[in-house]
């Protein structure tokens, strides 16, 4: 049983059931929350920080993975999912960014890290709306970036192929006897499960409320809650890993011409921000990072934010249609790291905490619990969720 159904969980649901596993997920609005919100930049290399070479290594193992994953999708549901390999372009707006990009560039090139240094004439060559104050950048070819949402409704089309049930009901408690896990009771169709909103829903209804029984038996869980996977009632103390929520407000755009051939990446002062290109025409601006418990309110501070530091770098985005505002919650765990891997208590396992990467590492995460499921031991993994649990002692 997979309870929540974002991308990491139907990821993990699809690829088990490929497998011949026989796979529930449970979520009161599959393919919304954090899944909804994300860009879908699969940036390890441009995304890169000074003290994570850790999930640096996770991001290009799982990047590497994206090609084959999007081509069985795209053979088991029929959908595009829109993905594009054309790079990312991180460009510096004032001295003070262009002085931090050079000291990235270092980094980057301790680490052997396939990048190349532009001037900002470079930066402008290869994208043209780009402002004439960009001082410079970072190219970052092998990034790639992919459609989440379509992404999350491929990967419901392909469970509902594989006759994979998926109730649209959020988990009230786990239920656990003799030590070791036995299902879960289901809570009503909505509630603080939910992953926040999102105008729509998805178009499967494989199985609806009044038909799911009110517990439904497994003899494995897999947690892929997100923000909520650190607060699942019915689980002793000490189990679960410390996963927060960390809001993102984000917006997407229409243009009425192709804007941008890569994902634009920059720092204003400081402040980061990101536009990524659909083969639509849509462009996604994004993104806020804030430290506000559950609230999934968008305000007008966030996306002025937003608007403001896009604006520098690409000045046409002021012209643009806005067609979608929508805040998120990225699940975070105190190293940035995600949780993957069994828990202390039988039959719990976690696939969560991937914070700004879940749609990077989906298909890494995937196999990872495809390998748990059929009892295969992953030892001195760095997403082991016991990492919390040794720390704490
Ligand atoms: N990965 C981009 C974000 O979380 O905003």
């Amino acid at each position: 049983m997979v309870v929540g159904g974002g991308v990491v969980g139907l990821s993990a649901a699809w690829r088990a059931a490929r497998e011949g596993a026989a796979v529930t997920v449970i979520d009161p609005d599959p393919g919304g929350g954090a899944s909804y919100a994300a860009a879908g930049m699969l940036a390890p290399v441009s995304e890169v920080t000074y003290t994570e070479e850790s999930l640096l290594r996770l991001g290009v193992d799982s990047l590497a993975r994206w090609p084959g994953f999007a081509a069985e999708l795209t053979e088991d549901s029929g959908d595009d999912l829109d993905l594009r390999s054309a790079g990312t372009l991180d460009v510096a707006f004032g001295a003070d960014d262009l002085a931090a990009l050079g000291e990235l560039a270092e980094f980057m090139a301790k680490l052997d890290l396939p990048v190349e240094r532009l001037t900002g004439r470079e930066c402008r060559r290869l994208e043209p709306l780009l402002a004439p104050s960009v001082r410079g950048g970072i190219l970052a070819p092998g990034d790639s970036w992919v459609n989440p949402r379509r992404v999350t409704r491929a990967l419901l089309t392909a469970l509902s192929r594989l006759g994979v049930p998926v109730v649209r009901r959020r988990v009230a408690e786990v239920v656990v006897a003799g030590g070791t896990v036995q299902g879960v009771r289901l809570g009503g169709p909505g509630g603080p499960a939910s992953g926040g909103v999102r105008p729509g829903r998805a178009p499967l209804l494989l199985q609806d409320s009044g038909e799911a029984p009110e517990t439904i038996p497994a003899e494995q869980v897999v947690l892929a809650a997100g923000a909520w996977t650190g607060s699942l009632p019915g689980v002793p103390d000490g189990v679960l890993p410390p996963v927060r929520p960390v809001k993102g407000q984000i917006m997407r755009l229409r243009t009425p011409y192709p804007a941008l051939t890569r994902c634009v990446r920059g720092t204003v002062h400081g402040s980061p921000v990101y536009l990524v290109p659909r083969g639509d025409g849509e462009v996604v601006l994004g993104a806020t990072q804030e430290e506000m418990g559950f609230d999934t309110r968008v305000t007008a501070g966030g996306l002025w934010e937003i608007l403001r530091d896009a604006r520098e770098l690409v000045p046409g985005v002021t012209e643009w249609e806005v067609t979608d505002v929508v805040a998120g919650l990225r699940p975070g765990t105190p190293d940035n790291l995600p949780a993957i891997g069994p828990t202390a208590l039988p039959g719990l396992l976690v696939a969560s905490g991937h914070h700004r990467g879940g749609v990077l590492l989906a298909p890494l995460t995937a196999d990872l619990v495809v390998r748990l499921l059929a009892g295969e031991t992953i030892v001195d993994h760095p997403c082991s969720p016991s990492r919390f649990e040794e720390s704490s002692r």
